[in-house]
């Protein structure tokens, strides 16, 4: 898909990675609707480096923890620019909880921001996609989905269930929509860790490395431009930590 002159949502897309999607997606041409949660200062910063790159951007804040508001994104997006071609659904939380101390509220809000939210997002953006165009979701999932541990077990699902989403909806939604997952190994430290975490958790994987945001975007960018005869598919940018190897230590 060329993706010069066309719309994309990005939600989460102010901060981490979400923001680095934000600019390279802004590079390449794409207007964008750049969801946010809490970080109002962080995405006027990131407004204004999207639109110093000559295309359009508007910011929406949005809390997917009522995932029922997720469909407000898309509605600024008809608003603001008549129509989206491309969804990359980011945002997520990632706390820990295992079998027995994962409790309701850190279950449902899971359950909310990393899968109820891209649903319904997801669903408006497909009832959305202008007459004769095409369009394309992304969903950032993690190496977890795919190799489960024991550590963040309501995360884990929800990744694991967006990877199934991706499936049923690359079904649903063909031919005009085109649905991918990336799922991410060690990119960035987690909120709360630092870069040792990092270091120490990329060295126990088969390429023995963290991967970088540049990765990220090389995998995302692959499925928006790179071919549009993938669906249904999710993309792996973990350095192998899938096929095993890392210790999980609940952390
Ligand atoms: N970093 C990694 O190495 C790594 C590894 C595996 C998978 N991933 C996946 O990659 C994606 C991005 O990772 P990241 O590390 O950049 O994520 P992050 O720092 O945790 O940021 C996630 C984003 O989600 C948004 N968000 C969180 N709670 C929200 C809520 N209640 N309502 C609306 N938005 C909310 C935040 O927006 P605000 O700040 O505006 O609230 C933030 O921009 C995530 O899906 C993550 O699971 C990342």
């Amino acid at each position: 898909m060329n993706l010069q002159g066309k719309t994309a949502i990005v939600t989460g897309g102010a901060r981490r990675l979400g923001r680095t999607m934000s600019l390279a997606l802004a590079e390449r041409g794409m207007n964008l609707v750049i969801h946010y949660g809490r970080s109002a200062e962080a995405v006027e910063e990131v407004l204004a480096e999207v639109r110093a790159r000559g295309v359009q951007a508007v910011a929406v804040a949005c809390d997917f923890e009522q995932p029922a508001q997720a469909p407000r994104v898309m509605e600024t997006a008809l608003d603001r620019f008549g129509g989206c071609q491309v969804l990359v659904n980011n945002a997520a939380i990632f706390e820990s909880g295992n079998v027995f101390d994962t409790d309701e509220a850190n279950w449902d809000r899971h359950f909310a921001i990393n899968l109820k939210a891209p649903f319904f997002l997801s669903q408006a953006f497909a009832k959305h996609v202008p007459p004769g165009e095409k369009g394309k979701i992304v969903n950032i999932t993690d190496w977890r989905a795919v190799r489960p541990g024991t550590g963040h077990v309501a995360y884990t699902l929800t990744k694991a269930a967006l990877g199934t989403l991706t499936q049923v909806l690359a079904q649903a939604l063909a031919p005009r929509i085109a649905v991918n997952a990336v799922a991410l190994g060690a990119i960035l430290p987690p909120p709360g860790k630092d870069q040792a975490y990092l270091d120490r958790v990329a060295k126990s994987v088969p390429l023995r490395c963290s991967g970088s945001p540049e990765d990220v975007v090389a995998a995302v960018m692959f499925l928006l431009e790179g071919s549009d005869y993938v669906t249904g598919t999710t993309l792996l940018v973990d350095g192998g930590a899938h096929l095993g190897g890392i210790q999980e230590d609940g952390s």
